[in-house]
């Protein structure tokens, strides 16, 4: 790794001026030396600002990897375009930053990239949402969710109401509601909701459109589908913003919105803005998707500068919330 190998170039080079050879100086308890001198250079290409979770991303990022942390970020907004991504991350490399960091928008198309910032011996970090390339060696480490597990928890939430409800054979039409097509947020919470209604046969999906993770858009296709049938039990959206363009529509329509007689709205991200309509009993069930992700970077960064083995892929903690359960002290207690 390039800026380990420099850092042990400059580690050796203080420590003959100031201690001749010690071994064990500069260990793990150590800060690195670059957090007294030069900054770590860091590239990061957000994938955009489409949502409050992603708006909440890049300000933890820009936190942590502050000045004062040590740290130079340049920062690069992809306004939710891949080749924008790929484009900033070629910079990056020209400018020979220390790390790359990354927010996919999609899963695939990465390798030939990786391969470049690999020739550049830039370690590069991919966050938020996950790669698939043949070669995993290619990046050094994933920090970001477990998109399947947050929808294997959406669903089981689900399978349990009904049960609770002796309504478990029902027949339970679902509207879907999906985010950026090819995004592991949205391969992950789309393959639970497959997997659960291959499980239960009386669950139904009436209608499935691109929401694009946006409030915006989430409300015209809502509006849409609502033209065509009101007959609707569940709301399956990908993220807060599409539930909210959701709810937005049906109650439009003149439908309620709630998990007692209304439409059961499920959500993912759980921002403070999502979480105060599942306190007003609109969202169902809002699943965690943690957008705090710049200290876990940091961290991961200043353990690479000391030289230590890393796990390649760190999933962050995340947990749910039900309108059944929640409390306004909840919301307020949370960082975003
Ligand atoms: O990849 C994380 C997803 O992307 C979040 O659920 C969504 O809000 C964001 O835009």
């Amino acid at each position: 790794m390039k800026r380990t190998s420099a850092a042990i170039c400059l580690f050796t080079l203080c420590a003959t001026v100031l201690f001749g050879c010690v071994p064990g100086a500069g260990s793990a308890q150590e800060p690195p030396e670059k957090t007294v001198g030069s900054p770590i250079v860091v590239g990061f290409s957000q994938v955009g600002a489409e949502s409050e979770w992603r708006v909440a991303n890049s300000e933890s990022m820009k936190s942590a990897l502050s000045e004062e942390n040590g740290f130079e970020l340049i920062f690069d907004d992809a306004r939710n375009e891949q080749e924008n991504q790929i484009r900033a991350i070629r910079t990056f490399i020209q400018q020979d930053v220390d790390y790359i960091v990354f927010s996919p928008r999609v899963e695939t198309g990465w390798t030939s990239i990786l391969q470049e910032a690999r020739d550049a011996e830039i370690p590069v970090i991919v966050i938020d949402r996950d790669i698939q390339v043949e070669d995993r060696s290619l990046y050094t480490a994933y920090i970001g969710s477990d998109f399947r597990r947050e929808g294997e928890t959406a669903v089981r939430w689900l399978e349990s109401l009904m049960q609770r409800r002796g309504k478990a054979d029902r027949p339970l039409r679902i509207v879907h509601i999906q985010g950026t097509v090819g995004s592991s947020a949205q391969i992950g919470r789309t393959a639970a909701l497959e997997a659960a209604l291959e499980r239960n046969p009386n669950w139904e999906i009436i209608a499935q459109e691109l929401g694009d993770f946006t409030r915006a858009k989430a409300y015209e296709v809502m509006g849409a589908i609502l033209e065509e049938t009101k007959d609707i039990d569940v709301v399956y959206c990908e993220n807060d913003g599409e539930a909210l363009g959701a709810i937005d529509a049906m109650e439009e329509a003149g439908l309620t919105c709630n998990a007692g007689d209304g439409v059961i709205v499920i959500s993912f991200d759980a921002t403070k803005l999502g979480l105060t309509y599942c306190l007003a009993g609109k969202i169902a069930l809002n699943v965690e998707c943690n957008p705090l992700q710049g200290p876990y970077v940091a961290d991961l960064i200043r353990r690479l500068e000391r030289g230590e083995t890393v796990e390649q892929i760190m999933h962050v903690d995340e947990t749910a919330f039900d309108s059944f359960t929640i409390t306004k002290e909840m919301i307020e207690g949370r960082g975003y």
